[in-house]
């Protein structure tokens, strides 16, 4: 088996990692850490959300964050979970806007206050609006390799999720192992199954890193043609309505495991371990990945390659 020569990272650090920190960053902070993060050279990223502020209060004024980043090589992409939301990132000047649905009855219930067909429902009548705006839309399934609530998730409904927002005109879907229990056999045959609906090259890697398997799973995905993973700088965050997730892979780690691979991201490992170090430092906290943690004690920096 072979793997891409190249792999396109999306960012959603910003997002997924901020949504569910306690400490909630200011706007300029927050444009900030994103601004750093596109110096980086990632070019893909998540930069809030327009939810309810009472369920996510993280995510409030991204209006304000987007307003104060720059736009250049940049495409800037927000979750909405209804029209408001979207007509909000509309005015707000995002790129791209993401739509969020699950294979999970209970998570979808606890999670945006419907039931999976609702929410696709809902969801088609937002992405067409979206493209009708010419802004593309994302999609993403949850609970793709177990849920908090259920357990087990059948590999044929989140194929089915998937195939959804496809056909309703989402660009890629991500798969998103909300609660982190994958490991890489499941999470690549998951991948297999849901290419049955989709080119793979459509399809991206959502993994948080609860059991500490997320660079194996990510591996194992590659190797099927797999060639966009999101991740979050430092591994920050979790789901607030997934309780005890973690974080989602660091950025760092998957940049650092693809450039020893000679895989292709464009980002700059030296000036992602400075945005990581930036979003710790604001948020008081230590980085969850290991790389920043072994340059950290080593006192040096990457070459990068
Ligand atoms: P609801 O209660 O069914 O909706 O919530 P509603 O229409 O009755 O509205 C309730 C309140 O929200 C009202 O305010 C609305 O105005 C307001 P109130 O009158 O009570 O003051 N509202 C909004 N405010 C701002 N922007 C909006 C908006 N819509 C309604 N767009 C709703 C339904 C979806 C709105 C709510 O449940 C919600 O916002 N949920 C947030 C869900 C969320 O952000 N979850 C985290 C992201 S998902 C995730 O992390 C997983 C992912 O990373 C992949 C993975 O890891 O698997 C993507
Ligand atoms: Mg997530």
């Amino acid at each position: 088996m072979s793997i891409p020569s190249r792999v396109s990272i999306v960012e959603v650090g910003p997002r997924d990692g901020l949504q569910n920190e306690k400490q909630a960053l200011s706007p300029h902070v927050r444009a900030e850490l994103i601004s750093r993060l596109a110096a980086a050279g990632l070019t893909r990223i998540e930069a809030g959300s327009f939810v309810s502020p009472t369920a996510v209060p993280q995510m409030a004024h991204t209006d304000e964050v987007l307003a104060l980043v720059p736009k250049e090589n940049l495409r800037l992409s927000v979750l909405v979970p209804n029209l408001r939301g979207l007509s909000d990132a509309i005015a707000a000047g995002a790129d791209e806007i993401a739509v969020f649905a699950a294979a999970s009855e209970t998570f979808s219930k606890r999670n945006i206050n419907c039931s999976i067909e609702e929410s696709l429902e809902r969801y088609a009548e937002v992405v067409a609006e979206a493209r009708r705006h010419g802004v593309m839309a994302r999609g993403y399934v949850s609970c793709v390799l177990g849920c908090p609530y259920e357990g087990e998730v059948d590999s044929g409904r989140v194929a089915a999720v998937a195939g959804a927002l496809f056909d309703m005109g989402c660009f890629e879907v991500s798969l998103g192992d909300t609660i982190g229990v994958g490991a890489p056999l499941p999470a690549r045959r998951l991948v297999e199954r849901v290419a049955r609906v989709a080119p793979i090259d459509k399809l991206a890697v959502h993994f948080h890193d609860t059991y500490g398997q997320s660079l194996a799973n990510i591996f194992a995905c590659l190797e099927v043609g797999v060639c966009v993973v999101d991740s979050s700088v430092a591994g920050l965050g979790g789901c607030p309505f997934a309780p005890g997730a973690a974080g989602n892979v660091a950025t760092e780690d998957v940049v650092y495991m693809l450039q020893r691979m000679d895989v292709e991201t464009g980002v700059s490992l030296d000036r992602l371990l400075d945005a990581g170090a930036f979003a710790c430092a604001q948020l008081n906290r230590a980085p969850a990945s290991r790389v920043a943690q072994a340059y950290a004690a080593k006192c040096d920096r990457p070459v990068d390659a």
